[in-house]
């Protein structure tokens, strides 16, 4: 549930009119609901009852600052994939005992920065990664926290790009090496052995592979108990799917049941790394149309904005911020010099120049994914907090498109 909603015929999000937000910092622009980003935190971490918890946001689904200090206020940890994600993290002032760090291709610099940060794990997805984590943490004079990231081999039914979980995906080592890893872990005075830790895709639908992936968890774990090891948590990764037209969702309750259950007899802390299902529907893009030329709605968003469409023929449904009668199916496109660029097709809406468009769903792999192809400035992000709205990242302008180059003075 989300809290974006109609109030005669004006779509407000919370307690705030969508066009008023329009009016003062202009389109497009991305806007997030405070309250559901909240609910959606809190739909996690108050559904574990037999396992201790914790719930680590995925930031590359959204990472704006002060998202993840309203994430962190709920109580969630973060899940990082770069230097530039534990930056922010730790700007959000995230406890670093709950910060975890995923990524097939962590650099030497990564490391020493998240050993400095002293965060609670590295999920490690190969044996080079590891050495080199034994490396940097020896020179370091200090003991890196591991998972290792093993690759059940399952097929989470999801598009294409998505699916991280099959053995053919450059992601984790297998079942053997991971328990190889795990030996060399326990040998090793630099590195401290945490955790184990998968993740098989993301928009998931079905319990099924979540399911697979968790028993052959447990059979790791199983195997690592003979050896006496004994590890601080599970961590399941993300991945469950949410509603972006009317498709049936799992609830995270339901996921965390299913997990519990799998997992009765341990002792071990279950973590879950959500992105898209605690931020997507917490956010929508405000767009106005500039033109109407036949079956095409021109707007000042694109492809630079949202990705998602261009990229995946993701379908993101579209809503007319001041409701109109006389709907009929049209293309919502941008202004880039692509015929790829798309916001979506055959949708069924009224709408004219001037009219004001919210494309929902979005505040998942949104702004996160926006680029300055063809020389656009980045899109404005606002949070509403009940009957308020604040400015959370400024629209750019040309001067910062132009910031960082060189040469402008004549010299090269
Ligand atoms: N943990 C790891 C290790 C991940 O790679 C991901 C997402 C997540 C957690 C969070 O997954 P989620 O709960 O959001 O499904 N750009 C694509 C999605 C890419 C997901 C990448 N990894 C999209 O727009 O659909």
């Amino acid at each position: 549930m989300d809290h974006f909603h109609y109030k005669e015929g004006q779509l407000f999000a919370e307690e705030v009119a969508l066009k008023d937000v329009a009016d003062t910092y202009g389109t497009p622009t991305f806007v997030y609901s405070k309250a559901t980003l909240e609910r959606h935190a809190n739909a996690y971490i108050n559904s574990f009852e037999t396992m201790s918890g914790l719930v680590c946001f995925s930031v590359k689904a959204l990472s704006n600052i002060s998202i993840l200090k309203t994430l962190k206020k709920s109580g969630c940890g973060f899940d990082i994939v770069s230097g530039g994600e534990l930056h922010r993290a730790l700007l959000a002032g995230a406890d670093p005992k709950k910060i975890i760090f995923s990524g097939v291709g962590k650099s030497k610099e990564e490391m020493v920065s998240g050993i400095e940060a002293n965060i609670l794990s590295f999920n490690v997805e190969s044996q080079q990664e590891l050495q080199r984590l034994s490396e940097v943490a020896a020179a370091m004079k200090r003991t890196a926290s591991v998972a290792i990231r093993f690759n059940p081999n399952v097929d989470a039914g999801v598009h294409e790009f998505t699916k991280t979980g099959r053995g053919s995906d450059k992601f984790g080592v297998s079942t053997e090496t991971t328990m190889d890893l795990a030996k060399e872990c326990f040998k090793n005075d630099s590195l401290n052995l945490v955790g184990i830790t998968c993740h098989i895709g993301s928009q998931i639908m079905e319990l099924k592979g979540f399911q697979d992936a968790a028993k052959q968890a447990l059979e790791l774990l199983v195997e690592l108990d003979k050896l006496n090891i004994n590890l601080d948590f599970i961590d399941m990764g993300g991945g469950l799917g949410v509603n972006y037209v009317d498709e049936k969702t799992i609830q995270p309750y339901e996921l965390i049941q299913c997990y519990e259950k799998i997992f009765a007899n341990r002792n071990e802390r279950l973590i879950l790394e959500p992105g898209r299902s605690i931020s997507a529907n917490a956010g929508i893009m405000l767009t106005k149309v500039e033109y109407k030329k036949d079956s095409f709605l021109i707007a000042d968003a694109a492809m630079n904005d949202l990705l998602r469409p261009a990229l995946y023929d993701a379908h993101h449904n579209v809503w007319p911020v001041v409701k109109n009668k006389n709907a009929s199916s049209v293309n919502l496109v941008g202004p880039i010099c692509e015929t790829g660029d798309f916001i979506a097709k055959n949708i069924n809406i009224a709408a004219s120049a001037g009219d004001l468009l919210a494309v929902r769903t979005v505040g998942a792999y949104g702004f996160v994914m926006s680029s300055n192809y063809n020389s656009r400035p980045r899109a404005a992000e606002i949070i509403v907090d009940k009957d308020k709205f604040y400015l959370i990242r400024k629209r750019e302008d040309y001067s910062s498109l132009t910031a960082l180059e060189e040469g402008l003075d004549d010299q090269i």
